[in-house]
């Protein structure tokens, strides 16, 4: 499967362009380091999932924790996106931005009391619940809320997803989710709590999936689960496959393609009188963003050449955190040759890297770089450490575009502080 989307962000003549914006007017005008999001590309990867599902009763529950700009969530609640958040927070969002409760299903291990009255007080659509305790705590505050909450159990199939170790979840030695051995029983006690109404199974074996293969092994056990839980009497009515469909982050990556995985699943689920949630993060933006950066200096030491950017890990940790490779673009292309360089920020940290031994463009203080493939878990993992404002995010349409949030103030560092 090849993915069939174009590319939003490519050169026309040696200026690279999002959608029709030129990035150097953008950065130009809101300065930089910020980043910068393709509407279409967003939009067309959550159609693309619509399409491959059609037919099927289902709703694609977009995974909030990838990118939270309140924006880009409206657009996707009015594209007809469900989400999946994973705190109150996370749901504050979005019913901010317009989404509709009932199409939200709140997922994570560790929910606090206060965020399950929170979701039941707004009546999301269920809770994925992942032990005994939560289970019971959601029945005890429904109960004293009187309404019945409805929840899947999240099990946990045994697949090894292959991507990096902090992203993969699908494993016994994972805090995610119940071990296939145990998940009857678990069941069993669910029936037995009067205020919630155990009609679902979910999973999510891991992020940045780039062989549907896994997934489809996850699907399989899945449906043999929700045959087997049915046999026991069990009225299971949903099913949430989660998330994690991999994106291109290296020029040569092969990734599935969107309507197809999801014509796939939908084959397979068919008949099974399912109704069929998908909790898709970095699929949807991954590909749609990327972090807009100046050279602020070359510098050579007696063993390594650097190019030191006014982007740092506190705006964009992946490569730090998961030695994640994301490709780095000259905003203009020229002829002046190429050069083997760490790409460095100017956090006091020698982890504050985007790029380690990449053969650059020969770029010089002042020119601009554009981090690709930074959509998704860019901005929300971002940080103030260093005491260093948040960039901006700015969306665009075709050939306009506008900051849907402002780059942070020396006042917004202190916000809520006291002397
Ligand atoms: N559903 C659940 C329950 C999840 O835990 C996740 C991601 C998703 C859906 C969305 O998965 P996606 O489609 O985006 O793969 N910060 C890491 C990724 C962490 C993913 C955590 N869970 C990174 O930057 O690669």
């Amino acid at each position: 499967m090849m993915p069939d989307l174009p590319n939003a962000f490519w050169y026309q003549e040696d200026a690279l362009y999002c959608e029709q914006a030129a990035l150097a007017d953008i950065a130009a005008r809101a300065g930089t380091p910020c980043y910068v999001y393709s509407l279409r590309a967003v939009l067309e990867r959550f159609a693309a999932y619509q399409e491959g599902l059609s037919g099927l009763p289902h709703l694609v529950c977009y995974a909030v924790k990838a990118n939270s700009n309140l924006h880009l969530l409206a657009m996707l609640a009015k594209a007809g996106a469900g989400f999946d958040v994973v705190s109150a927070g996370e749901l504050f969002r979005v019913i901010r931005a317009g989404g509709d409760p009932a199409r939200v299903v709140f997922s994570g291990v560790g929910k606090t009391a206060d965020e399950i009255e929170y979701a039941l007080a707004r009546g999301i659509h269920s809770f994925n619940c992942e032990s005994d305790s939560e289970v019971a705590l959601i029945d005890a505050l429904a109960a004293r809320r009187g309404v019945r909450a409805r929840i899947a159990i999240r099990v946990n199939p045994h697949v090894e997803a292959g991507a990096h170790p902090y992203i993969s979840t699908g494993l016994r030695q994972h805090k995610f989710g119940i071990d296939f051995s145990e998940v009857e029983d678990v069941y069993r006690r669910a029936l037995a709590c009067p205020n919630v109404v155990a009609e679902g199974v979910s999973c999510h074996i891991g992020s940045q999936i780039l062989n549907p293969e896994r997934i489809f092994e996850a699907v399989d056990r899945m449906l043999e689960l929700v045959a087997r839980l049915r046999g026991m009497g069990l009225p299971i009515r949903h099913l949430d496959l989660g998330g994690g469909l991999g994106v291109a982050y290296k020029p040569g990556d092969r990734t599935p393609d969107i309507r197809e995985f999801a014509g796939w699943i939908r084959r397979k689920v068919e008949g099974a009188d399912l109704f069929l949630m998908l909790e898709p993060g970095r699929s949807i933006v991954g590909e749609a963003g990327a972090l807009l950066t100046r050279v602020l200096y070359r510098k050579r030491t007696p063993s390594r050449e650097f190019i030191v950017v006014d982007a740092a890990m506190t705006d964009l940790i992946r490569p730090s955190l998961y030695q994640s490779y994301h490709e780095i673009l000259p905003v203009r292309r020229s002829s002046r040759g190429t050069v083997l360089a760490d790409v460095v920020g100017p956090v006091c940290e020698s982890g504050d890297f985007l790029a380690l031994d990449r053969e650059m463009p020969n770029v010089l203080p002042g020119d601009l770089l554009a981090v690709c493939t930074a959509g998704a878990y860019g901005f929300v993992l971002s940080s103030n450490y260093n005491a260093r404002p948040r960039p901006p995010e700015i969306l665009v349409e075709g050939d306009a575009w506008r900051t849907v949030r402002v780059r942070e103030t020396f006042e917004d560092l202190i916000r809520g502080e006291s002397l």
